[in-house]
């Protein structure tokens, strides 16, 4: 037995030295020390053995094995440094080559859109101007004109926020609920920044105003058109005498800079519980060129050709609505604490990323696409 386990650490050792890579490697490994190994085999007749034999028997098998598996790690390493030498052969660096360049960051599109907005306004002398993202009731809706459960206020899908100090919180935790101010909200629209630019001015004494107040709003809402945190610009212009002349002058040379003189806009009459009157501008669909339809392919002589085209995806009507304006309500006038004998004006407020979109040349046909973190998003 024991001649045996010598003859077969000879055999193990010559045949491990003559393996030239790893997968011959491991068959040599299965041959002898595996389940069904030729070691293996041999080992378990040592159980058979008288006494006396066993014991000394099995450290020459312990001592057999050790030598196999060190024969084995040594010649891995021998065939690992052997193919490292090799490296030089197969590969090489051409250190001339010119390295590749790290990605440079850069402001996000929205950021970007609304630097050029801002530049837009000032130079028709407008200031950029922020006011807080949560923001009391009163501005948001019941300082203009939207009373306490009046049906307008369901247009704007808001989200309320808890009131800790009915909640348990810590003695000392700043309301968010005020007898004359109401409730917090994050705020749905940048119409609250209007009152707080009147209660600004009013206590340097008094307007004029224009105001650009570009901020980011809140509303439960996301499909191709809704994100639900988006951006609003509102603005805001009060002096003696304006009309809506002034307004549409102001909408048309903002239309003009920012989406090119080829694109048109439209005022509808609208309702809005701040402003009397009301309208909603629209402007020339980007995406299907105003006309509401995708590119046709090959049409047949005398088919209709509306009902083979597809409709399009973003605007469905040539037309995408950016927002709403309108000449300032006498009640909003009077809650930011003017007098609305003597001052007039109108406001304005428009979606920042709806604009973006009907931008000229910008095919976005989903909203979303840009808070999802896409780094091909640089627009
Ligand atoms: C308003 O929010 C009014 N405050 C606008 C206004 C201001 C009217 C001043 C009169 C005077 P509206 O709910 O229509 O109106 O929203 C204005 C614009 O915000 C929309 O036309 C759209 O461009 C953008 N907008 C609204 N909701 C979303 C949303 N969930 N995602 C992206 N953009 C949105």
């Amino acid at each position: 037995m024991e001649a045996d386990l010598h003859s077969l650490q000879t055999a193990a050792v010559a045949a491990v030295s003559k393996a030239q890579n790893l997968s011959e490697l491991t068959a040599v490994e299965v041959r002898f020390l595996g389940r069904k190994g030729e070691f293996t085999a041999l080992a378990k007749k040592i159980v058979e053995l008288p006494d006396a034999e066993r014991k000394r028997i099995g450290q020459v098998a312990n001592e057999v094995r050790q030598r196999i598996t060190l024969a084995l790690a040594n010649r891995i390493g021998e065939i690992k440094m052997a193919s490292r030498g090799n490296l030089a052969d197969t590969e090489w660096i051409d250190v001339t080559e010119p390295g590749v360049a790290p990605a440079v960051g850069r402001l996000h599109f929205t950021t970007r859109i609304i630097l050029e907005i801002t530049q837009i306004f000032e130079r028709l002398g407008f200031s950029r101007v922020r006011y807080p993202e949560a923001e009391w009731d009163w501005y948001a809706f019941e300082g203009l004109n939207m009373p306490k459960n009046h049906p307008a206020r369901d247009e704007w899908e808001t989200f309320f926020i808890e009131d800790p100090a009915s909640n348990g919180a810590p003695e000392g935790a700043r309301p968010l609920t005020d007898k004359k101010f109401g409730k917090m909200v994050l705020t749905p629209h940048t119409s609250s920044g209007q009152l707080r630019e009147m209660e600004r001015v009013r206590d340097l004494g008094g307007p004029p105003i224009r105001m650009i107040n570009i901020a980011k709003c809140y509303r439960r809402q996301a499909d191709v058109t809704h994100v639900p945190m988006f951006h609003q610009f509102e603005g805001l212009l009060i002096d003696r005498d304006v009309t809506i002349a002034d307004l549409k002058g102001v909408l048309d040379y903002f239309a003009g800079e920012f989406f090119g003189p080829e694109r048109v806009t439209r005022l509808r009459p609208f309702h809005f519980r701040f402003t009397e009157p009301s309208f909603e501008v629209d402007i020339s669909c980007g995406v299907c060129g105003g006309t509401g339809f995708l590119e046709a392919g090959t049409v047949l002589k005398g088919t209709d050709l509306t009902a083979l085209r597809e409709k399009c995806r973003v605007c469905k009507e040539g037309w995408l609505e950016l927002g709403g304006a309108g000449m300032v309500h006498p009640n909003v006038l009077k809650n930011g604490g003017l007098d609305p004998e003597k001052w007039s004006g109108f406001a304005f407020g428009w979606g920042v990323e709806r604009s973006a979109m009907m931008k000229s040349g910008l095919k976005l046909d989903d909203l979303r696409i840009i808070y999802k973190n896409d780094l091909r998003v640089t627009l």
